[in-house]
C-alpha cells in the first residue's frame, strides 16, 4: 500500500481504493471528522473515523496535535466545502497530544497574535500562515537559483568569518576563542588578537560581495546566497541581525546593466511563484484582505497581495537620480509641512526609510531605482562619476518595504580606489587581494545585493521582518 501526501490525495484525478497518509491532527469533531494536514498544502484533508467500530482508547487519543498513520479509501466526499475525503479503515497514534498541554500552546484551533507566534517559533508552522509563508520562502529560494542557473551565472560560497567590514559601517559580530575574562594583552595593555584563534581579528560577513567580486573576475558571472550578519542595533520590523542576502556579481556589466539584471531577476523570482504557489499566496491574500478590514478605509491596500505581485511583474521601474528623488522630496508636501522627521533641506542628504517610502508608495506608485547618489553617503567600493560628487550606486525601493535591493558599479581603477581608502582609513594591507584585482586585468564590473526577508516579505504580505524567517535573531533576542 503506497504512502501518499495531502496534497497529492486532494489532487488526485482518480480516487483510490488504498491509501497510507501520515500527518498531524488540526482538528478532530463530532468523533468522527479529522482534518489532517502533514505540511504539503496549505488544505487539509478530511478524513472520515467510523467510530462505531474504532475502539475507544484511539477516539480519545486523536486530538488536535497529535501524529496520525491513517489507512483508507480516498472517496468522493458526502460533505461540503472538499471534492474528496479519506474513508478511514484503520488509524494508528504515531504521536500522543495531550490536549490539556495542547489548549496552552498556538496549536490551540483559534486566532493567535503573530507576537504569540512567535514566542512558540518551533510549533508556528503547524499554523496555515506560517506553513504557507514558509513554503513560499523555499519556492522563492529555489526560483533564485534556478533564475541564475539558466542565466549562465556561477553558484559560489563566500566565507562566513571574514576580516574585513564590507559595507564599512562598523557593525559587525566579532569571532574569537580568546578568554573574555582573561585575553592575553599587547605591550601597551590592548586585547592581543595575534594570539586569537585566526592570528588576528575576525567577524561574520556581512556581505560576500567583496569575495565575490574575485570570482566574477575569473568566472565572469557569479552570485552568492548566503547567510550574513549586522550588528545594528536597529530594533525595526524590517532588520534582522542574521539575514540571508543574494548577490551576483558580473564582469564588464555597468550599472545601467546591472539595473536590468535586477530588474529581470525580481521580475522572474515573483512570476516564478505566481505560477507555482497558488494555493499559498490566495491563502494569504485572503489573510490581508480580512485584517485590511478591521482598518481604517484610507489605511487600506488599494491592491490584493496577488494583484501587488503581478503589478511589479508587469511593469517597468522607475529609474530616478538620487538628485532628481531630492528635487522631488524637497518639493513634496510632508516636506513643506515639516511632517517628515528629518527635513530634506539640501542636496547631500541620506535618504531615511520615510523618503523612500514616499517617492515608492505616494509620489511613483511603482517600484523605483534610485541611482547616482553622493559619494560620501555610500561604501567605499563604489564607482566615482565623472562629476566626481556621485557613484554609480542604486538602490531598489519597493513598496511597503522601502530599500529592498542595494548594488553598484564598482571602482575598477587602482588610484581612485586607493585614494578613497586613504580617505576613509581603510588599510591597504587588509585588502590587498581586492586591491590586486584592479592589478591584474582589471575591467568595469557590477552587482547587487538583495535581502532574501525583505523579498519574502513582499512576497507573502508579512509586515514583521521576524515573521518571514524561521528562527529571527535581533538585538536581545536569540532563541531556539
Ligand atoms: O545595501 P546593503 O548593505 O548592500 C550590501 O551589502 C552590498 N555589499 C550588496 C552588493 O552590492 N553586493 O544590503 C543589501 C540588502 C539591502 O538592500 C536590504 O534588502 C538587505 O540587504 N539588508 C537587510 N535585511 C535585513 N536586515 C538587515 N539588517 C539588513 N541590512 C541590509
Ligand atoms: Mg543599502
Amino acid at each position: 500500500m503506497k504512502s501518499y501526501t495531502v496534497a497529492e490525495l486532494l489532487s488526485s484525478e482518480t480516487l483510490v481504493q488504498e491509501v497510507i497518509v501520515k500527518g498531524w491532527v488540526r482538528t478532530f469533531r463530532a468523533n468522527r471528522f479529522i482534518a489532517l494536514n502533514d505540511g504539503s498544502t496549505i488544505h487539509n484533508i478530511q478524513c472520515v473515523v467510523d467510530f462505531e467500530n474504532t475502539n475507544e482508547d484511539t477516539l480519545n487519543r486523536i486530538g488536535t496535535g497529535a501524529a496520525v498513520s491513517i489507512k483508507g479509501e480516498l472517496v468522493e466526499s458526502q460533505g461540503k466545502g472538499q471534492k474528496v475525503e479519506v474513508q478511514v479503515n484503520e488509524i494508528t497514534i504515531l504521536g500522543d497530544a495531550d490536549q490539556e498541554e495542547v489548549s496552552k500552546t498556538i496549536l490551540q484551533p483559534k486566532r493567535h497574535t503573530l507576537e504569540k507566534l512567535r514566542e512558540q517559533a518551533h510549533l508556528r508552522t503547524r499554523t496555515n500562515t506560517f506553513s504557507a509563508v514558509m513554503r513560499l520562502r523555499s519556492s522563492l529560494s529555489f526560483a533564485i537559483h534556478k533564475y541564475f542557473n539558466d542565466n549562465g551565472f556561477y553558484y559560489m560560497h563566500t566565507p562566513i568569518i571574514t576580516a574585513s567590514d564590507a559595507e564599512g559601517a562598523g557593525e559587525t559580530f566579532r569571532v574569537t576563542t580568546l578568554d573574555p575574562q582573561n585575553p592575553p594583552l599587547d605591550e601597551e595593555g590592548n586585547v592581543d588578537y595575534s594570539k586569537d584563534f585566526f592570528g588576528k581579528e575576525t567577524n561574520l560577513t556581512v556581505s560576500g560581495q567583496l569575495e565575490a567580486e574575485t570570482y566574477a573576475m575569473s568566472l565572469g558571472k557569479v552570485y552568492t546566497f548566503g547567510p550574513t550578519f549586522r550588528a545594528e542595533n536597529s530594533n525595526t520590523s524590517r532588520h534582522l541581525s542574521e539575514f540571508w542576502m543574494i548577490e551576483p556579481e558580473v564582469a564588464f556589466m555597468d550599472l545601467a546593466g546591472n539595473m536590468d539584471l535586477a530588474e529581470d531577476f525580481m521580475k522572474s523570482v515573483l512570476s516564478y511563484i505566481l505560477e507555482h504557489n497558488p494555493d499559498d499566496l490566495a491563502f494569504l491574500e485572503d489573510r490581508l484582505i480580512q485584517e485590511d478590514k478591521s482598518k481604517p478605509q484610507a489605511e487600506r491596500s488599494e491592491m490584493t497581495l496577488i494583484e501587488k505581485l503581478r503589478f511589479v511583474v508587469d511593469n517597468n521601474f522607475k529609474r530616478v537620480s538620487y538628485t532628481e528623488a531630492i528635487d522631488i522630496l524637497r518639493n513634496s508636501k510632508p516636506n513643506k509641512k515639516k511632517k517628515f522627521k528629518y527635513l530634506i533641506n539640501e542636496w547631500g542628504a541620506d535618504l531615511q526609510s520615510e523618503h523612500e517610502r514616499f517617492l515608492v508608495e505616494k509620489h511613483f506608485k511603482c517600484p523605483v531605482i534610485l541611482f547616482d547618489y553622493p559619494a560620501n553617503i555610500k561604501a567605499f567600493y563604489m564607482r566615482l562619476n565623472e562629476d566626481e560628487k556621485t557613484v554609480r550606486a542604486m538602490d531598489i525601493l519597493f513598496p511597503g518595504i522601502g530599500e529592498i535591493v542595494g548594488g553598484s558599479q564598482r571602482e575598477e581603477r587602482l588610484d581612485v580606489l586607493k585614494e578613497k581608502m586613504a580617505a576613509l582609513n581603510i588599510p591597504e594591507e587588509e585588502l590587498w587581494w581586492y586591491l590586486d584585482l584592479r592589478k591584474y586585468g582589471t575591467a568595469v564590473h557590477s552587482g547587487f545585493g538583495l535581502g532574501f526577508e525583505r523579498l519574502v516579505m513582499f512576497a507573502t504580505g508579512m509586515s514583521n521582518i521576524r515573521d518571514v524567517i524561521p528562527y529571527p535573531r535581533t538585538p536581545l533576542n536569540a532563541e531556539f
